[in-house]
């Protein structure tokens, strides 16, 4: 059976499956977009991204008449046409189509597209053993970096910037010499057993791991600071970590070729990740 996309009011093949030329999100990424984590067949956190997902809608004015039920029924049928395990959920709604032009046209429908593509979270786990590194590079987004748009070419140029680094992520710096986030990940540091990340404003994406990890941490007696930090404190870590969707908790050991602490991954992301594993064990069945 060919692997099924909702787009639109259909169910199609993804490779049947498209929008118009003239859609919104293609000509102006006037669009939003989530991502959610599928394992062991169950959604991790769907409540939040959908809230999330109404929260950007709101601040952009794209109606969308779907109800949450509706878009949870899209994204059952999807899961179990396309019957995978591990996967990742993507689902992005467009402000339509309509004649290019910039306002918000009068008669334009929300365009809907739900894709489930296949994941391995697996790698994962072997990248925490062995911790990843980092580059940075100048946050070039624009100021509202705090709604999810599908305008990401800026995290794409860094992304490829580190993977052409050899690196896993790139870490935005902003103007105000401070560690924003990475290019699709929050950003962390652990000083004096204090985790420490940039707090919620317009220059970080709410993340619904970093939402999640400073939940369990608190939960767990681990001081949680939201505060900014510098490249300059990065360096000096004990130790450094991201957190999303697509990797729940991973050790920075490395920033731009300085190692963090020794250069292994610490004790602190060590007990983290072994919380968030089992936040996930809890909700998914799924056991790293
Ligand atoms: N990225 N910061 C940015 C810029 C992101 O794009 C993401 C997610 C995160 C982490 O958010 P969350 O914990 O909700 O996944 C932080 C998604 C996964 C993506 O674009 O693929």
């Amino acid at each position: 059976m060919p692997q099924l996309a909702y787009v639109d009011g259909r169910f199609l093949a993804l490779s049947e499956a498209g929008v118009s030329v003239e859609d919104r999100g293609l000509q102006f990424a006037d669009a939003i977009y989530e991502v959610a984590a599928v394992m062991n067949g169950a959604l991790l956190d769907w409540p939040q991204h959908l809230a999330r997902m109404r929260r950007n809608l709101a601040a952009l004015f794209i109606d969308l008449a779907m109800s949450d039920a509706a878009l949870t029924a899209i994204a059952g049928r999807l899961l179990r046409a396309n019957a995978q395990r591990d996967a990742l959920l993507y689902l992005q709604v467009t402000r339509g189509t309509a004649r290019r032009d910039h306002p918000f046209p009068k008669a334009a429908r929300a365009t809907v597209i739900m894709t489930v593509r296949r994941f391995d979270f697996r790698q994962r786990v072997a990248q925490q053993r062995s911790g990843i590194a980092v580059i940075t590079v100048n946050d070039m987004r624009w100021r509202r970096v705090d709604l999810k748009t599908t305008g990401l070419l800026a995290n794409v140029l860094a992304k490829q910037d580190a993977r052409a680094a050899g690196a896993f992520e790139a870490w935005l710096i902003g103007a105000d010499d401070m560690v924003h986030e990475g290019a699709s990940t929050n950003a962390w540091i652990v000083k004096a057993g204090r985790i420490i990340t940039h707090p919620l404003s317009e220059s970080i994406l709410p993340g619904i791991a970093r939402a999640s990890l400073i939940r369990l941490a608190r939960g767990a007696q681990i001081p949680v600071v939201e505060r900014a930090f510098s490249l300059a404190e990065a360096l000096a870590a004990d130790e450094a970590l991201l957190t999303s969707t697509t990797a729940p908790l991973l050790p920075v050991v490395r920033i731009d070729s300085v190692a963090v602490g020794n250069g292994t991954p610490g004790p602190v992301a060590a007990r983290l990740a072994a919380l968030v594993w089992d936040d996930i064990a809890a909700q998914t069945g799924w056991r790293p």
